[in-house]
């Protein structure tokens, strides 16, 4: 049995073409038409091998095919196909295709895996439209996100109009449950989207452990008045009050964190938005991301002092509201054993990685046993129209999978 890597490859420059903006650039955020676009030809693949998947509750779409035995739990290998703005090629799409190559392969040559295998892609795992991620496996996991009809998204759409163009419902989405004895185990193939393995020309990686993430949306008020008759003295400036606040993000992760820990503000809303006028209101997200905990919590306490002593000093206010919250999990160890066990296999080179990028797995591993393969992003680009893997990387790491999948399946391994 073989993997058709050339269409693997084919596959994904054709989904990123069916996310072209009218600008050229190439967006598939969760729920747009070029999501749906892509969710439906990528059906289309499936079907052409003779599988017709499903859509859960939660809009994720599972592709399951028989076992010689389908009494026994499915083996599944997932990923996400929505993107981040102006994203790339392989984020997500890469563990997809390689799960249908893989169900391709076993198609073509007329053989049956013992346990039953699906191929699953996730809803919204970048959480990039509504600022919290993992959306559909968080649902099959059981894990409630909190999430409801009036969340608006980045176009300042509500939830409730978003998810009905889709055919979602927000009481529905937690239907998408599924029993922790029906999966047997996880696997996501992805890319590294960091420059350790690429720095290190190491093809493999093999993650141990992917970090927690905490965000808030921070809302700075202040007063908005003009920008020529009011002396400096006399501002309230919401946006000089959260400068002051992002210029001291980098002392205080390194501070308190690790190499690992990362801090970030992605996003910043101004108003009223006008050369004249002296920002009134500022909004903006923060983020912090670590493989430990404790070093999230101490993060977040110390932002949220330091937040209220700058708005002090800017004579501001401010508020901070909880928009997302995972905790960091570690990979399933007998897992990352047969991973490593089909990489020695393969002959390539192979290293152990923490992530520090989330995953579906982060939430996958809560509940069902979880591995993940990484693969080397070329100078560490990703998040971006530059994200690039080369082909034989992806041709190593689709082997390391289908070599996993295989000894799991006949031996049963757990
Ligand atoms: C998803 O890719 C994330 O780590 O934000
Ligand atoms: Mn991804
Ligand atoms: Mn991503």
């Amino acid at each position: 049995m073989e993997l058709d890597i050339k269409s693997t490859i084919k596959r994904m420059e054709e989904l990123y073409e069916l996310g072209t903006q009218p600008d050229g650039t190439h967006t598939r955020i969760a729920f747009s038409e070029e999501d749906k676009r892509a969710r439906d030809r990528y059906i289309g693949y499936f079907q052409e091998i003779g599988i017709e998947p499903i859509i859960d509750q939660a809009g994720n779409i599972i592709a399951r095919m028989d076992g010689k035995d389908n009494d026994l739990p499915s083996i599944v290998i997932g990923s996400h196909l929505d993107t981040v703005p102006d994203g790339g090629k392989y984020d997500g799409v890469l563990g997809c295709m390689a799960g249908l190559a893989v169900c391709e392969a076993y198609k073509k040559s007329g053989q049956k895996p013992m346990h039953p295998m699906e191929v699953i892609v996730f809803t919204d795992e970048e959480g990039a439209r509504f600022g919290s991620g993992m959306l559909g496996s968080s649902a099959m996991c059981g894990i409630d996100l909190g999430i409801s009809d009036s969340d608006t998204d980045i176009y300042g759409e509500t939830r409730s109009a978003v998810f009905g163009r889709c055919g979602l419902r927000v009481e529905n989405i937690s239907k998408a449950i599924r029993a922790k004895d029906s999966i047997h185990c996880f696997f996501e193939l992805h890319i590294e989207q960091g420059a350790r393995l690429y720095k290190s020309r190491t093809p493999i990686g093999i993650v141990t452990g992917i970090a927690g993430v905490s965000r808030c949306e921070i809302r700075i008020d202040g007063e908005a008045n003009h920008s020529g008759s009011t002396a400096m003295s006399d501002r309230k400036d919401a946006l000089a009050a959260a400068a002051a606040f992002i210029a001291q993000l980098p002392d205080m992760v390194q501070a308190y964190g690790n190499e690992y820990t990362v801090g970030t503000v992605g996003s910043m809303k101004v108003l009223p938005g006008s050369v004249n006028v002296i920002p009134g209101s500022c909004i903006f997200s923060l983020e912090f991301r670590d493989q430990n905990e404790d070093v999230i919590r101490l993060l977040e306490e110390r932002a949220g002092e330091y937040i209220h002593k700058v708005c002090a000093d800017y004579k501001c206010s401010c508020a901070l509201k909880k928009t997302a919250d995972h905790k960091p999990s570690p990979m399933t160890g007998w897992v990352v054993e047969g991973i490593e066990a089909a990489a020695k296999e393969s002959g390539a080179e192979y290293r152990k990685i923490p992530s520090g990028a989330f995953h579906d797995s982060l939430v996958m591993s809560e509940v069902y046993p979880t591995g993940m393969i990484f693969v080397p992003s070329v100078n560490g680009i990703s998040h971006s129209r530059h994200e690039h893997t080369e082909e034989g990387d992806i041709k190593k790491g689709m082997e390391v999978l289908w070599r996993v999948v295989e000894h799991v399946d006949r031996r049963n391994l757990s």
